[in-house]
C-alpha cells in the first residue's frame, strides 16, 4: 500500500517539477525578450566598428568604392548599401555625383518592410501598407507613424562612412527618434 502511494507520488512530483521548470521558462523567456532592447541599449554602438561607423557594404558585402560607384549611380540615384547594424541604408547621389552627406535607413517605420526608392514619383513607397516618404525619407503619408531614421555619410578615402546620427532631424526640426 505505502508502496503504491509513494509510486504514484513519484511521478506527480515529477509533473510538478516540470511544470515548474516549464514556467520559469517561460518566464524567463518573456524576460529575456523584454530585456533585449534593454541589453541592446547598453551595447555601445562603437562595438561595431571605431568611432561607430562602418563603411557602406554593397550587396555582396565588398566596400563600395565611390569613384565607381559613381559611373553606374547617377544623380539622384538612391540605392541600397549596407548601413549600421546591416540596416539596408539608402545613399544618395547628388547632382554634381558626390555622395549626400546623409544615408537614409530603408526600413519602413510601419512595421518594418523595406521601403523601394520610386523615382518616377520621387518617393520611398513602402509596398506592404502604402506609407509614403519624401527625397529626403521623411513621412508624408501614414500609417507610417515617423520619418526613416538618418545615418551621417561622409566620404573618406574614396569609401563611404556610415555613422550613428544623434543630432537634429533636420526634416522635422525634433530630437531622432532612433538615437
Ligand atoms: S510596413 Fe510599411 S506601410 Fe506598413
Amino acid at each position: 500500500m505505502t508502496q503504491l502511494s509513494s509510486s504514484s507520488d513519484v511521478p506527480s512530483m515529477g509533473r510538478r517539477q516540470f511544470m515548474n521548470l516549464l514556467t520559469f521558462g517561460t518566464v524567463g523567456g518573456v524576460a529575456a525578450g523584454a530585456l533585449y532592447p534593454v541589453i541592446k541599449y547598453f551595447i555601445p554602438p562603437s562595438a561595431g566598428g571605431a568611432g561607430g561607423g562602418v563603411v557602406a557594404k554593397d550587396a555582396l558585402g565588398n566596400d563600395i568604392v565611390v569613384s565607381e560607384y559613381v559611373k553606374t549611380h547617377l544623380a539622384g540615384d538612391r540605392s541600397l548599401s549596407q548601413g549600421l547594424k546591416g540596416d539596408p541604408t539608402y545613399l544618395v547621389v547628388k547632382e554634381d555625383l558626390s555622395i549626400e552627406s546623409y544615408g537614409i535607413n530603408a526600413i519602413c517605420t510601419h512595421l518594418g518592410c523595406v521601403v523601394p526608392w520610386n523615382p518616377a514619383e520621387n518617393k520611398f513607397m513602402c509596398p506592404c501598407h502604402g506609407s509614403q516618404y519624401d527625397s529626403t525619407g521623411k513621412v508624408v503619408r501614414g500609417p507610417a507613424p515617423l520619418s526613416l531614421a538618418l545615418a551621417h555619410a561622409e566620404v573618406t578615402d574614396d569609401k563611404v562612412s556610415l555613422t550613428p546620427w544623434t543630432e537634429e532631424d533636420f526634416r522635422t526640426g525634433e530630437d531622432p527618434w532612433w538615437a
